[in-house]
C-alpha cells in the first residue's frame, strides 16, 4: 500500500482515506480514532501511554471535521476544541482491520542444513557501540534459534559483560549468572557429568526462560559435546506426518516439576505450544521433570504413543546438531525453541552463563531494528 493519502472524509461516524496509487480505502471507526487520539491530551508524548479516558467516550461519536498535510491527519470532534492528530503513518499501519502481529521469519533446520556454517559473529563486533553487531547476533539467533559470538575472552567477567549487552540477566533459583564445574551443588542433573538428553529449561516455570547462553571457560577431558535440536523442525515434520501426534503433543497440557533445594516449583504447558493462528510458539519438553498426571485410557495411550515419536525424532542423529564448546565460544539459543543436550564426559569442564526473559531480548531486537 501506499504511504501517502489521496483524499480524506468524515463518513457517518467513520473517517474515510483513500491512498495514493490503487485508490484503495481504509475505514476507522471514530471511538476507535477518538481512543487511539496521537495528541499530547491523550496519549503521553515520552511513554506513549494512552492518557484519553476511554470509557467517557461516546458509542455515538462522530467526526465533525478532517484535514490533513502530507504528515498527519487533523480531526475535529464536536464539543472539543483541540482537535485529535494521527500520524499518516500510523493510519497506514492500522490501515486493515487485524490482531498485533509481528513478522519475524524462522529458518528450520536439520543438522545438515546448517553445521557447515552456523551463525555466528566476532566479540569485536558485537561489543561495539554501534550496535549493529548486536544486531546481527540477535537477528541470528530469532531466525535460527542459535548463534555464536566466536573470540571472546574466556573469563566469566567477559561473558557476563556479552551477556549483559543482550538485556538484564534473569534471577532463577540457580541465581542470575552462573559458573560452575560439577559439583553437586544443585539436585539437577545439571550439576553432574552424566548424559543429559534434549530438553528445554524451566519447564516448570510458568513463564520459562526465553533464552539461554553458554560458554565453557575451561575443558579438559573427552566427550560432553553440545547437542542442539530445532524443535519447530521437529513440530513441523510431526504436524505433517502424523497429524493426531501433533494435535495430542499441542493440546495435552503436560505438568513439570522441581522439587529440592527449597523450591517446589510447578507449571504446566502442551509439549508443542501454538499461537493464536496455529503458528508455533514455543516447546517446552523435559521429560525428566514431567510431574505425575493421568489421562483418561485412550488418551493416556495417544499421549505416549505421540510424546513417543516427539522424543524419537529429538535424539535422531539427523535433528541434532553436535558441536564442542570451547573456550572463546559463546552460543545464545531460543530456550522456546531449541532444544538443548549434553553427552556424558569425563574429565573438568568450567561452564558459565546465563538466562535472558523471552521479552527482554525482543525488545532488544526492536530497538537495534528502529534505530536508524
Ligand atoms: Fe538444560
Amino acid at each position: 500500500m501506499s504511504d501517502k493519502i489521496e483524499t480524506v472524509q468524515v463518513a457517518g461516524a467513520h473517517l474515510e482515506v483513500s491512498w495514493t496509487g490503487n485508490g484503495q480505502l481504509s475505514r476507522y471507526p471514530a471511538v476507535w480514532l477518538r481512543d487511539h487520539c496521537h495528541a499530547a491530551r491523550s496519549m503521553n508524548q515520552s511513554s506513549h501511554q494512552r492518557s484519553v479516558d476511554t470509557f467517557s467516550i461516546p458509542e455515538t461519536l462522530a467526526p465533525a471535521a478532517v484535514r490533513m498535510d502530507a504528515e498527519t491527519v487533523f480531526v475535529t470532534w464536536p464539543g472539543e476544541a483541540e482537535e485529535s492528530v494521527y500520524p499518516v503513518s500510523f493510519l497506514q499501519d492500522m490501515a486493515e482491520p487485524g490482531l498485533w502481529t509481528e513478522d519475524r521469519p524462522k529458518s528450520l533446520w536439520m543438522a545438515a542444513d546448517i553445521e557447515e556454517t552456523l551463525p555466528e559473529v566476532p566479540h569485536a563486533a558485537v561489543m561495539k557501540e554501534d550496535g549493529d553487531g548486536l544486531a546481527e547476533w540477535l537477528e541470528l539467533v530469532d531466525r535460527h534459534g542459535f548463534a555464536l559470538v566466536t573470540g571472546v575472552p574466556a573469563t566469566p567477567e567477559a561473558t557476563e559483560e556479552l551477556l549483559k549487552r543482550v538485556g538484564y540477566i534473569r534471577q532463577t533459583i540457580f541465581g542470575g549468572f552462573w559458573d560452575f564445574t560439577a559439583n553437586k551443588a544443585f539436585a539437577d542433573t545439571a550439576y553432574s557429568t552424566v548424559e543429559i538428553g534434549p530438553h528445554t529449561d524451566g519447564t516448570y516455570a510458568i513463564d520459562s526462560p526465553g533464552y539461554q547462553a553458554f560458554h565453557c571457560l575451561e575443558f579438559d577431558g573427552t566427550g560432553g559435546e553440545s547437542i542442539f535440536v530445532d524443535a519447530f523442525k521437529v513440530a513441523e515434520v510431526i504436524r505433517e506426518q502424523d497429524p493426531e501426534a501433533f494435535e495430542v503433543l499441542a493440546s495435552v497440557p503436560v505438568p513439570a516439576q522441581y522439587k529440592g533445594d527449597g523450591v517446589h516449583l510447578m507449571a504446566e504447558n502442551p509439549v508443542i505450544g501454538l499461537d493464536r493462528d496455529g503458528g508455533l510458539r514455543k516447546i517446552t519438553y523435559n521429560n525428566y521433570d514431567r510431574a505425575p498426571f493421568r489421562l483418561e485410557d485412550s488418551r493416556q495411550a495417544a499421549f505416549y504413543r505421540s510424546l513417543g515419536l516427539f522424543n524419537r525424532l529429538i535424539n535422531d542423529p539427523a535433528y541434532q546438531l553436535r558441536f564442542g564448546l570451547r573456550p572463546g565460544t559463546v552460543v545464545l539459543f531460543d530456550n522456546w525453541r531449541v532444544l538443548h543436550a549434553r553427552e556424558a564426559y569425563e574429565g573438568h569442564r568450567r561452564l558459565c552463563g546465563a538466562y535472558h526473559n523471552k521479552e527482554d531480548v525482543l525488545s532488544k531486537l526492536r530497538l537495534l531494528h528502529n534505530r536508524g
